[in-house]
């Protein structure tokens, strides 16, 4: 059955359809076209997860802005969320006095985008703002407010639009969940 699916050792039932992601992607999108319409912010996508639903928002933006991607030196593996952010590879770009806009494909704990936002903020952009594919409000620890959510998930570990599970099931159209028998 096409609904569950196995990557590696587990199984995935099919959870979210990629026409409500669709949905996500426009309503963040506009709401980002209303907040910047003054500005040029730099988009900075996280890779690798980020990478479907950056590229379909961004094509919804009708702000000017520019566009990088970044890819954070951190392991995780597995099913639960350990990462720790070292550094950003790739960030080329001054952001001085710029606004940013992070994007994510999931937040989670928030310990990800909490280092993010210490390592940009030793440049002293203007303001950084993260927009997430999807968000774990149960999960999340932090003080610091996630501005543009796509879809709020429960604790549950999913996989699919960029997501992956052991580095796999980033194709998949639409997102999967942990399925347990
Ligand atoms: P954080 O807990 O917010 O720092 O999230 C750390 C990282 O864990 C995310 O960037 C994802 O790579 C990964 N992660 C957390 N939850 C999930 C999930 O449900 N599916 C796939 N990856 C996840
Ligand atoms: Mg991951």
């Amino acid at each position: 059955m096409e609904n569950i699916i196995a990557i590696n050792d587990r199984k995935f039932v099919k959870y979210i359809l990629k026409d409500e992601i669709s949905a996500a992607v426009n309503k963040v999108a506009a709401e980002i076209n209303e907040d910047y319409k003054n500005d040029v912010p730099l988009i900075i996508i996280t890779l690798s997860g980020a990478l479907i639903f950056a590229a379909e928002l961004v094509q919804k933006l009708t702000i000017n802005c520019r566009i990088t991607a970044v890819k954070l030196s951190s392991y995780h593996g597995g099913l639960s969320s350990t990462s720790k952010v070292e550094s950003l590879i790739g960030l080329t770009e001054n952001i001085k006095d710029q606004r940013v806009i992070i994007i994510e494909d999931i937040v989670d704990t928030g310990n990800t985008y909490e280092h993010m936002l210490n390592l940009l903020n030793e440049q002293s952009p203007k303001d950084v703002q993260i927009a997430t594919m999807t968000f774990k409000r149960e999960t999340y620890k932090k003080n610091i407010p996630v501005k543009y959510v796509g879809i709020e998930i429960p604790n549950k570990f999913i996989v699919g639009h960029g997501l992956d599970y052991q580095d796999l099931g980033r194709n998949l159209p639409d997102i999967y969940q942990l399925y347990e028998e």
